[in-house]
């Protein structure tokens, strides 16, 4: 068995926050916020949570899809800033949906997190244990986020994209890879332990900059072109690269890396940064409604995040 994405659906809280706000905050610049990223606004949570993002996200692939909430089987929602650690916002998700049949866990696989969550379908449904899943990647990040830091705050950003799979015979998922390093975990960390009565804990997200970019420029190429391997292509096979938007110049070293045009690397980092395990399935629904994606397009996702982790998927649309 082999899977198929049948729907997908986004959800962007309403406020925006522009480079020039940012200006107001901390001692940056729209101009340098551009060049070294590309990103020039992101959306805010004022009310909304992960758990209602993903809801609003899951209703929308679940229309898109013609589906209704009560035949899904499988919930799988990516997050790393759940604002609950019990119960998982899965069964959040479920209970907003009323789906009671659906089976539902979080993952936390940082901005490699849809992807993960993606496979983990792919694995409960081509074995034969589930016919259809909801996987959603959703964040509210600037609330893990310090105000205060210009060298993490000007990235990040708020929303949440789903996908709604079904299983079916035609082969539409041709390979995946999927990578962790452990040993760079202080790379990219948050250690909010506050909820467990820690006093004067940095409990906001904390980045090394360089190396990630390093890390990003580095390995995505590798598990991309081991993706195409697995999958019998090449990078000329490639309609497009639907990558985690962290940053324009990051997408930009790749796209020269593989010997692939920009043009081939749809984003949109630059209106909403960088949103997590939600940046994948959100761009993946834009370029869906936009009727951009045709069927038999052969598409790359790929992503990397904390942990370190990483991963790549070929898809046939
Ligand atoms: N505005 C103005 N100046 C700034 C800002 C800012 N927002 N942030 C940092 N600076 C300053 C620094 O203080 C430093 O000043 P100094 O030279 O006087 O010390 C100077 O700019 C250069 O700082 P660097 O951190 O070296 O800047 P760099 O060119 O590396 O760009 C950036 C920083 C954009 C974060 C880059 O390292 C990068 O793209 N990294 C990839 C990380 C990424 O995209 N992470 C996303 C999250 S992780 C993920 O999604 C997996």
């Amino acid at each position: 068995m082999n899977m198929k994405i049948k729907g997908t659906g986004s959800a962007l809280p309403p406020k925006v926050l522009t480079n020039k706000d940012l200006e107001a905050m901390v001692e940056t610049s729209d101009e340098w916020i551009r060049e070294r990223t590309g990103i020039e606004s992101r959306h805010i949570s004022e009310k909304d949570t992960v758990a209602s993002l993903a809801t609003k996200a899951c209703q929308k692939a679940l229309e898109n899809a013609n589906q209704t909430a009560e035949s899904v089987e499988l919930i799988i929602v990516a997050t790393c800033s759940p604002e609950m650690l019990l119960p998982c916002c899965a069964c959040q998700v479920q209970k907003n949906l009323d789906a009671r049949k659906a089976v539902c866990f979080d993952v936390n696989a940082a901005c490699s997190g849809f992807l993960f969550g993606l496979q983990t379908a792919f694995a409960y449904l081509s074995a034969g244990f589930y016919r259809n899943a909801l996987i959603v990647g959703s964040e509210v990040l600037s609330k893990i986020v310090d105000w205060e830091d210009r060298g993490t705050c000007i990235l990040f950003g708020d929303g949440a994209g789903a996908v709604y799979v079904e299983a079916c015979e035609e082969t539409h998922f041709l390979s995946f890879v999927q990578g962790s390093d452990g040993s760079k975990g202080e790379v990219l960390s948050c250690n909010d332990r506050s909820l467990f009565g820690a006093q004067n804990l940095d409990r906001f997200v904390r980045m090394d900059g360089r190396e990630v970019y390093k890390f990003a420029t580095r390995q995505v190429p590798l598990c991309m072109e081991e993706a195409l391997k697995k999958a019998n292509l090449s990078v000329a096979d490639v309609d497009f690269f639907v990558l985690h938007q962290a940053n324009l110049r990051i997408l930009e070293a790749i796209s020269k890396r593989i010997g692939a045009e920009m043009k081939l690397f749809p984003y949109n980092v630059n209106r909403v940064g960088n949103m997590s395990s939600a940046a994948i399935p959100v761009l993946l629904d834009e370029l869906n409604q936009k009727g951009v994606l045709l069927e038999g397009m052969k598409l790359v996702l790929s992503g990397f995040g904390a942990g370190l982790t990483y991963g790549a998927c070929v898809v046939c649309w």
